[in-house]
């Protein structure tokens, strides 16, 4: 499995020949500077959602108009919502394990809000368990520290979790730190830092809080992969 980092929470996975977008987040966002993101991709399989916040769909119609056949995976009122628009949607909640051709996936709970930007109801808050025959990985979404983390290694072992660090809206890095234990997973990608002012962190610090505990703290730059 691929993971590509573009900046803020969005992250491409590639899982054999599926690709799937998660929270795509460029036209607003301050470092993503380039109007022809949409160039960069010559496909894209499905989008998923972890809740209803602007830094997390406000691409998703660009992406959807350019490959008519996105699947958008999120919650039932997001997924509702963009169905609305003329989208192809999956609309899920929590509890159980659903089967996409890339692997199987659960929407999990995440403590956070979910309200699109002109104040419509976004349903709860989410974050994605993905289990594929390439190993399983863990998309907290926005979400501060939860004990509910900890029953997330119970479905299977962690390769990777993705969690934001940046602080304010979500975890910082120590809140992050406590979730690796939780999750009993060594290998953490930080998302949602240093987009805005108020998320800006010292990553290098960072990354020693997670290497003192015998962890990795992966911080990529924007559009590099890593092999998961
Ligand atoms: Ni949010
Ligand atoms: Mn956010």
């Amino acid at each position: 499995m691929k993971v590509i980092f573009f900046s803020h929470s969005t992250c491409m996975l590639e899982i054999h020949d599926k690709l799937l977008l998660i929270d795509p987040f460029f036209s607003g966002n301050p470092i993503f500077r380039n109007t022809n993101f949409l160039n960069f991709f010559q496909k894209i399989d499905y989008i998923l959602l972890t809740h209803a916040h602007y830094d997390h769909v406000c691409d998703v119609e660009l992406f959807s108009h350019k490959f008519n056949n996105i699947l958008v995976i999120s919650n039932y009122e997001i997924s509702n919502y963009f169905n609305k628009k003329g989208i192809k949607t999956y609309g899920m909640n929590y509890g159980s394990f659903i089967s996409f051709p890339f692997g199987k996936l659960k929407y999990v709970w995440a403590a956070h809000s979910s309200a699109f930007y002109d104040g419509t109801y976004g349903g709860n808050p989410g974050g994605f368990l993905l289990h594929t025959d390439e190993g399983n990985l863990y998309i907290s979404g926005d979400t501060s520290v939860i004990y509910e983390m900890s029953i997330i290694p119970s479905f299977g072992n962690l390769k990777l979790s993705i969690l934001p660090i940046g602080g304010k809206y979500t975890m910082d890095v120590e809140e992050a730190l406590i979730a690796s234990d939780f999750l009993k997973c060594e290998k953490i990608l930080g998302v949602h830092y240093d987009t805005f002012e108020d998320i800006k962190i010292n990553k290098k610090q960072a990354k020693r809080k997670f290497f003192e505990k015998g962890k990795e703290l992966i911080l990529l730059e924007k559009g590099k992969t890593i092999h998961v």
